[in-house]
């Protein structure tokens, strides 16, 4: 895939990549907990927020965060907006609402090019708002249905792409993956980009 980059283990033993000056790791858990100046949503077109990390993140925000996303009148899908976290604790200062595809496998190419573009907008989003880092979910991989396995790589390599242009504001893009078998699919497709 002619990325260069160089896969290692970070101190807790989970898999990361350096690509150009940044680095993509992956861990388990709860995207509000992650600590990362930019946390990205999996919202919906409307972003009238919704179940999973979506409700989460919205939960943890509070209200006033339906007050910073109501202004956008929604976001296209394959798209995002970036507003303020709400009440969600520094270093986290800004909420990407990135809108994946709802995944039908007779559209599976428009799918993967929706899924992509979802990842390139949220970090060009990062980069306009000095974002050093950034933690995404696996979007579109619960009630999206887009299958992880295949959605993994995609959101792998938008990020590799993105760090491996230089001169970023990025430095350090964190995929919080909820379950251990998410974790698991994340990190055997970030060993196969590694190796390409
Ligand atoms: N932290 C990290 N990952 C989470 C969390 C969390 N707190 N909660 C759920 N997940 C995982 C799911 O297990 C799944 O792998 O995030 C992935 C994305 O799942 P969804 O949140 O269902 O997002 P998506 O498939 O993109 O569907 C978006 O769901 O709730 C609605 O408003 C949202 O309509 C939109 C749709």
């Amino acid at each position: 895939m002619g990325i260069a980059c160089t896969f290692e283990r970070a101190e807790d033993g989970m898999p990361e990549i350096v690509v150009g000056a940044g680095r993509i790791r992956l861990v388990q858990g709860d995207i509000v907990q992650a600590k990362t100046d930019a946390i990205v949503n999996a919202a919906n077109a409307s972003l009238a927020g919704g179940g999973g990390v979506d409700g989460a993140i919205h939960r943890a925000a509070g209200p006033e965060l339906y007050e910073l996303t109501r202004p956008f009148g929604g976001c296209a899908t394959g798209s995002a907006v970036i507003t303020g976290a709400g009440r969600i604790p520094l270093p986290t200062r800004f909420i990407v609402h990135a809108v994946g595809p709802r995944y039908s496998t007779a559209r599976d190419a428009e799918c993967a090019a929706l899924l992509r573009s979802a990842h390139e907008v949220s970090l060009r989003l990062c980069e306009e708002k000095a974002v050093e880092s950034v933690a995404f979910p696996a979007i579109s991989t619960g009630v999206y249905g887009f299958p992880i396995a295949r959605a993994a790589p995609i959101a792998l390599q938008a990020a590799m792409e993105h760090l491996k242009a230089g001169e970023r504001s990025v430095k350090r893009v964190v995929f919080v993956l909820f379950t251990p078998a998410d974790l698991q699919v994340f990190s055997e497709a970030l060993a196969s980009l590694g190796q390409g």
